[in-house]
């Protein structure tokens, strides 16, 4: 049985003061959701510690939204997987279309990163999706596969077992145009297979695949209610208490 996963992606939002209240109110909406469920919230770096501290005792956890490739040294302004442990966090993004897109980063760095994020004890979550070009021109299989391959190709099963994927069309990032719950399931479901394929039908049963772009209140119990899509990468909606909580299962 996969886990269910509902990650709030925070991304520049939020200072420390204001990501501590968030974090109480959905820390303290959280007591009927099902163990079976993780909630992350993944601010930005700076309220970390903030976050890690107001949601202590409630069944929330929480995520970085970037990890170094580097263990230690001479990398000004990066932030280490051991930096992020130590606050407490259990997440990671790896490969967020927006550090793909706007930032630049490559498959190299990227394949880097999940491994920086492995070494540390963290669970990366690794974010893969077309360009709207790509799926109107019938490619956006070809390019998930090939970002799946370039990230995780050539890890140990048991390695790969800790990395969950979210599958995040560019297009409808911050668009509110949610793929639909049939394109995300077939997406997840050629996923699944190539996880296969690469490691085994262990890791394709247990890999939890996570949907997102543009998840409101509305289109998530449709959604979830895919047996391939097991949790969801919500950004807008995760940044208000009430939008959010209506999302997580109960
Ligand atoms: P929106 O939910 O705002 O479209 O953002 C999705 C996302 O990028 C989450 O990582």
């Amino acid at each position: 049985m996969r886990r269910t996963i509902i990650a709030g992606n925070w991304k520049m939002n939020k200072d420390h003061i204001e990501g501590a209240a968030l974090a109480r109110e959905i820390a303290a909406g959280l007591a009927r959701t099902p163990p079976s469920c993780d909630v992350v919230l993944i601010p930005p770096f700076t309220s970390l510690p903030a976050v890690t501290e107001a949601i202590r005792g409630s069944i929330a956890k929480a995520g970085a939204q970037d990890i170094s490739a580097e263990d230690e040294g001479a990398f000004t302004g990066e932030i280490s997987g051991r930096m992020l442990r130590a606050l407490g966090c259990a997440y990671v993004l790896v490969g967020h279309s927006e550090r793909r897109h706007i930032v630049g980063e490559g498959a190299e760095l990227l394949a880097r990163k999940l491994r920086a994020a492995l070494r540390s004890g963290l669970a990366p979550v690794y974010c893969v999706g077309e360009l709207l070009g790509e799926r109107e021109s019938g490619a956006a299989g070809e390019v998930v596969s090939r970002q799946i391959r370039e990230g995780c190709e050539g890890l140990a099963p048991e390695e790969f077992s800790r990395v969950v994927v979210a599958y995040e069309p560019v297009w409808a990032i911050g668009t509110g145009r949610t793929a639909t719950p049939k394109d995300a399931s077939d997406m997840h479901g050629s996923i699944r297979r190539l996880i296969g394929t690469l490691f085994g039908a262990a890791a394709a049963a247990e890999t939890p695949l996570l949907y997102g772009g543009s998840v409101k209140p509305e289109s998530a119990p449709g959604l979830l209610a895919d047996p391939e899509i097991d949790g969801l990468l919500v950004g807008g909606a995760s940044l208000a208490s009430d939008s959010f909580l209506a999302i997580v299962p109960r």
